[in-house]
């Protein structure tokens, strides 16, 4: 962990840079993971856990945002609190970051939600961005990019760069589950992005799927699996 000085709104803040991965255990989290990992879990369930993990993580993932001090009347007399510093966005990558973005949005409902869709390039096996949209004020905002699975990390990676491409700096990163290989990945291309995850498996298979894992995470939250 390092400390850095900032300048916030005439305030010098000494606060804590924590690196970088942030392994988040919760025992609900932990029993919706394993309901969710079970091959028979049906889709209207695996949507619910997924909603339901990702409102659990919302207190870890935010823990480190930055606040200010704010004057506040309350009815008995005027004090000081704290706002967060920054606006939020969050940003689910499609397709399957859609099911994380309700159990954040039911915490954080004041957020703006940005939209990134990748696809495979099938000649490079890179992920490329296909779909951007974005609020304006993305360069000052807190930004949470929601995926539930880092495998190899291409895809994280990817809407990660987008997204500084376009001007945010104040970058997380949250997944269900993630692979060391994606981890690495990640770690390596963007060192300033904390990755919060409950789960870190065990490795990938060769089409790139985490095992132990939960299959296709956007088949099974959009019950779109070949019958
Ligand atoms: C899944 C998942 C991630 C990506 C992870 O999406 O939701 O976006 O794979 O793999 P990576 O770390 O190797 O890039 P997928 O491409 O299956 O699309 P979907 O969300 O539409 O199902
Ligand atoms: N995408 C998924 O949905 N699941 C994996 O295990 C890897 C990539």
């Amino acid at each position: 962990m390092k400390m850095v000085l900032s300048l916030v709104a005439g305030t010098t803040f000494l606060h804590a840079v924590c690196t970088l991965n942030h392994h988040i255990q919760h025992p609900v989290i932990d029993d919706r993971l394993t309901r969710m990992r079970q091959r028979d879990c049906v889709s209207s369930d695996f949507r619910r856990y997924v909603r339901e993990i990702s409102q659990l993580m919302v207190p870890s993932v935010t823990a480190n945002l930055l606040t200010l001090p704010v004057e506040v009347e309350t009815p008995m007399e005027i004090t000081t609190g704290r706002k967060l510093e920054r606006d939020i966005v969050l940003v689910p990558i499609l397709r399957a970051g859609l099911g994380m973005l309700e159990g954040f949005l039911s915490l954080l409902p004041e957020a703006a939600v940005a939209h990134v869709g990748l696809a495979r390039n099938e000649e490079t096996l890179q992920a490329e961005c296909y779909y951007y949209k974005s609020p304006v004020h993305i360069t000052d905002a807190d930004v949470i990019v929601l995926d539930p699975m880092l495998a190899t990390g291409g895809s994280a990676s990817t809407a990660i760069t987008e997204l500084k491409k376009q001007g945010a700096k104040h970058i997380h990163f949250a997944c269900l589950v993630a692979a060391p290989e994606g981890l690495n990945n990640i770690n390596g291309q963007h060192p300033d992005v904390p990755v919060h995850y409950p789960a870190l498996d065990s490795r990938l298979n060769e089409q790139g799927y985490i095992l132990p894992g939960l299959g296709d995470a956007g088949d099974r939250i959009f019950g779109t699996i070949e019958p």
